[in-house]
């Protein structure tokens, strides 16, 4: 036996050898560690984890990493002749926790088992990799997110085009889609983005590719990304892997025949799932061959900003759309719900199979709760199923499936019964596999235990032999239990034990106080201070009988447990098959209920160029918002006479809110939701931009500006006529000349272009743009309203027609708690900016921070810009901090009826004036 280096003790400090080399002299190796370095040398780019008894350990730097990420002590091992490795190691039993840390570390780890029984081994004992547990190929239950889909995705190229893949090994899913034209690269990582794999694999030629890309889009983040060879992905072995794995002579029923480089990409993957996992992969059984044109396009800035199903916060599920819209009962129906929700429809027809099924699930309430009820006892069939096929689900897993089961004819029923939308065909489709059920539950007790090596899983009666080993076994157990009582009784020592420990067998315990009175056919085994332990061969007869049931038992259970897994996997096909239409009754049942909720509407969804909303809300922030309540508001965007609207208005008064509710009841609309307002009319939407406030690009090591610009670049390339864009603030990263003119020319592009204007809401600082309406004939000015006494502003959150000019910044201030001195003085600088403003040209741009506009700002249309910096630029100024309320004594000079005066206190209004003058002359 190897010995195991105490790991009881404090974590040994790191480096403690520090200077002993870590690659050592292979002719003098152990065997075992020459071994070891063979399989390692097979996986260069995994952590290896080698099964030594009962632990798994890590070498070399492998055993740096292991230790830094898992918190375990690092030592040497001694592996030949004075020689020494770094060693870290686990106990097996813990693996899966370990393993979850790793992975997330982003590590693959490649698992080497004793494949081997040591007592036939001559020599080393034969050692194998297992399985390749990578982040994109997890299938254990305690490593998967229950609501969420574990991809992974692979990309490849064929003549000229790109292909996408992704595959689920938790739920045997796999899809890829071909990309072409000049915009493929951006198309795919937008895909991605929208994925969100686990995993990406391309060659390393394409990794250089998309690098530059990457970067832009996810920064260091996005997904562990693996290199994998060219031969890979290669059009020849890709189709012949697929055409394997799907056991089919061609690809054509998949519809994939003309989509090379989407094959080669699938393909790839199909061959990385079985050199990593080297075992089934019975579940994945289709490819979908996937067009990015069925659905709206979502890039991973909109994804962000709209807080779809990550929030901006922390990038938790509270407060997204996700949580309000996710209100299944199954994961499976959470899991769709979110692939819904990022992969909007372009399609007609099925938006309205969706709302006709949320309609009949609202308009009968018993048959709705009946089909939830029925939900409630629905597990994970999708991900069981998976795990029957990778060779990791137990007996606990096969009880839930057939608790599933028993549901099943309750839902179909009730599917059939509501009968609307989609929900009568998918009722119709569904199977129930009764009789797997039954077999099921007649074959296993109600909670099985997790290990299926350690019996307990199969109910009495099932199994006649089984039976009568668990008699045996359990006979055996009295029977000790009787020779106790004898032998207590022929020795007369009434502390006699008979006790069992693995290396001895069943034993008799005797004290040493007692050992004279020993029979003299007990023969003794074993000496401890204070014991004796003695034999006799009665009893080793006995143990064997015991201890044969035992492992008998365990045995047979096992090739039950075989059995019934055999059984399972037989009906892959319909277990599918029902798992989807559970998914999917799910999914729609969800809708129905956060409609009901919500008390969200039907849109009217069709062809129009028209994006018209009646008293709506945000849907995230109506149900945060408990004490006041959610201001409804209407918008409409046509492409002919509203294509554009630019909202102005103070800090904090809901100019953000309104422009994301409109984009995301538009996007819910798509997806065949209902919506939070009283009514709506959305006309489809091919695809929705925003860029909005700043988020955390810091990380990216991008300046907020660039990203910000980049990000506009984007949408003004790629924006249609048939896409709604959402642009908060834009400019603000740069000085206000800068960012006031590109504000204004990019509105200008954006109505001018034809076939590209896009419908537009534009929430904006700079109050100049409004002149921009004078002008563009499609764009619109609102404002949100606001109500101001001469000591407060109440902010109304209505949205309405007409341009503000000024922000409250100083109120927004005020609010914030800034000093009062700071506050009176900012009201100083500002009245005086005010004064300047109508003053003679020559002393402005005194208050620009000192920064020094790059350009002179952009004149009132038709104007030429100003050769250098004059009092326009006050008028520029960014609203936000220098255009505040009036001086309260101004406020108050204004509701003065100096007609009704007395001179006393005409004087007195002038001794207050006088004072404000002298104060700001300083
Ligand atoms: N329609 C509304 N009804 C009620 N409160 C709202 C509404 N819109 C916004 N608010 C409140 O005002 C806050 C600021 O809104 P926000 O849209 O960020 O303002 P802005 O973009 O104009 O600075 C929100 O966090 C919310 O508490
Ligand atoms: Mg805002």
């Amino acid at each position: 036996m190897r010995k195991i280096p105490s790991r009881a003790g404090a974590k040994r400090a790191r480096g403690g050898a520090r200077n002993e080399p870590d690659t050592v002299k292979p002719e003098s190796l152990t065997p075992l560690v020459r071994q070891y370095q063979q399989i390692k040398a097979q996986h260069p780019d995994d952590l290896l984890l080698y099964r030594i008894g009962d632990f798994y350990e890590t070498f070399g730097n492998d055993a740096k990493v292991a230790a830094e990420i898992l918190n375990i002590t690092l030592t040497r091992k001694h592996v030949g002749k004075g020689q020494t490795l770094p060693l870290a190691g686990i106990p097996y039993h813990a693996l899966d926790a370990y393993l979850a840390k790793l992975i997330r570390a982003g590590r693959r780890v490649a698992i080497c088992e004793q494949v081997q029984d040591p007592k036939e081994a001559k020599g080393v004992v034969r050692r194998e990799v297992v399985r390749v547990v990578t982040p994109g190929t997890l299938v254990e239950e305690n490593l998967l997110e229950d609501k969420a889909g574990n991809y992974l995705v692979a990309a490849a190229r064929h003549g000229g085009n790109w292909g996408l893949a992704l595959a689920e090994l938790s739920t045997g899913a796999l899809a890829a889609t071909e990309l072409s034209g000049e915009d493929a690269r951006t198309t795919l990582l937008g895909e991605v983005a929208r994925i969100a794999p686990a995993e990406m694999l391309a060659t390393e030629e394409d990794w250089a590719l998309l690098e530059s890309l990457w970067r832009e889009t996810f920064g260091a983040g996005g997904a562990l990304r693996t290199r994998v060879d060219k031969g890979m992905v290669r059009l020849d072995g890709a189709r012949a892997a697929l055409l394997g794995q799907l056991g089919v002579t061609t690809l054509q029923g998949f519809g994939a025949e003309d989509s090379p480089a989407a094959v080669c990409a699938a393909g790839g993957l199909v061959t990385y799932l079985r050199e990593t996992q080297r075992r089934g992969l019975g579940h994945i059984r289709e490819l979908q061959i996937y067009s990015v044109r069925d659905t709206m396009l979502l890039d991973a800035t909109t994804q962000r900003s709209l807080e779809l199903v990550r929030n901006m916060i922390d990038g938790g599920r509270a407060a997204t759309l996700l949580e309000v819209l996710d209100q299944t009962r199954t994961p499976m129906g959470g899991r769709l719900v979110r692939q819904w929700l990022l992969q909007p429809l372009q399609d007609l027809e099925a938006i309205r199979a969706r709302q006709d099924a949320i309609e009949g699930l609202l308009g009968s309430a018993p048959a709705r709760e009946g089909l939830r009820e029925g939900l409630r006892g629905v597990r994970d069939v999708e991900r069981i199923l998976g795990r029957v096929h990778c060779g990791a689900a137990s007996a606990r897993d096969l009880a839930a499936l057939a608790a599933s089961l028993r549901e099943a004819p309750a839902i179909k029923s009730a599917l059939i019964v509501l009968g609307a939308g989609a929900l009568k065909a998918i009722g119709e489709a569904m199977p129930t596999l009764t009789a797997l059920a039954d077999e099921l539950e007649r074959a296993l007790v109600p909670e099985p235990p997790v290990s299926v090596r350690e019996g307990g899983m199969v109910r009495d009666g099932f199994d006649a032999s089984l039976d009568e080993l668990r008699a045996i076994s359990r006979d055996g157990k009295g029977w000790i239990a009787r020779m106790r009582a004898a032998e207590i009784q022929r020795t007369g020592i009434s502390s006699l034990k008979i006790g069992y420990n693995r290396v001895f067998g069943y034993y008799i315990e005797i004290s040493n106080a007692h050992k004279d009175k020993a029979p003299a056919d007990y023969i003794r085994r074993q000496t401890l201070t204070g014991h004796e332990r003695y034999v006799t061969p009665e009893l080793k007869e006995q143990e064997e009988l015991i201890l044969g049931a035992q492992e008998k038992i365990e045995a047979l259970e096992y090739q039950i447990f075989e059995g019934l897994r055999t059984k399972v996997l037989a009906e892959t096909g319909a277990l599918q098959g029902l798992a989807h239409a559970l998914a999917q009754a799910d999914a729609l049942a969800g809708l129905a209920v956060a409609a009901l909720r919500g008390g969200y509407v039907r849109p009217l969804v069709d062809g129009s160029d028209l994006i018209e909303i009646k008293a709506g809300r945000h849907p995230v922030l109506e149900t945060l918002m408990a004490e006041r309540p959610f201001v409804a508001n209407d918008v409409r965007l046509d492409g002919r006479e509203q294509q554009i609207w630019l909202i102005t208005g103070p800090n904090m008064a809901g100019k953000s809110t309104f422009i994301r509710q409109v984009a995301v009841i538009t996007l819910m609309a798509h997806l065949g939701s209902f919506v939070p307002a009283h009514a709506a009319h959305i006309g489809l939407v091919d695809r929705i931009f925003t860029r909005v406030g700043a988020t955390d690009y810091l990380a990216r090591g991008q300046s907020t500006f660039l990203v910000e610009m980049t990000e506009t670049a984007n949408i003004l390339h790629n924006a249609t006529e048939k896409s709604l864009v959402i642009l908060d603030e834009i400019g603000r990263g740069t000085s206000t000349y800068d960012g006031l003119s590109i504000a204004w020319a990019v509105v200008e592009y954006l109505h001018g272009k034809a076939r590209r204007r896009a419908k537009t809401l534009f929430a904006t600082h700079y109050h100049e743009l409004t002149e921009l309406e004078t002008t563009l004939e499609r764009v619109r000015n609102y404002n949100v309203a606001v109500k101001e006494t001469s000591e407060e502003i109440t902010f109304l959150y209505q949205i309405v027609a007409g341009a503000t000019d000024r922000s409250y910044g100083i109120y927004a201030a005020q609010l914030a708690g800034m000093p009062q001195e700071t506050l009176e003085r900012a009201r100083e600088i500002l009245f005086q900016l005010e004064c300047r403003r109508t003053a003679p040209a020559d002393e402005g741009g005194a208050a620009q921070n000192g920064q020094t506009p790059s350009h002179g700002a952009p004149g009132r249309p038709g104007a030429d810009l100003p050769a250098r910096v004059t009092t326009r630029d006050v008028d520029v100024m960014q609203m936000d901090l220098f255009e505040p309320l009036m001086p309260p004594v101004f406020t108050e000079l204004a509701t003065l009826d100096v007609n009704r005066l007395t001179p006393i206190q005409a004087m007195q209004v002038l001794e207050e004036l006088v004072k404000v003058a002298k104060k700001m002359r300083g």
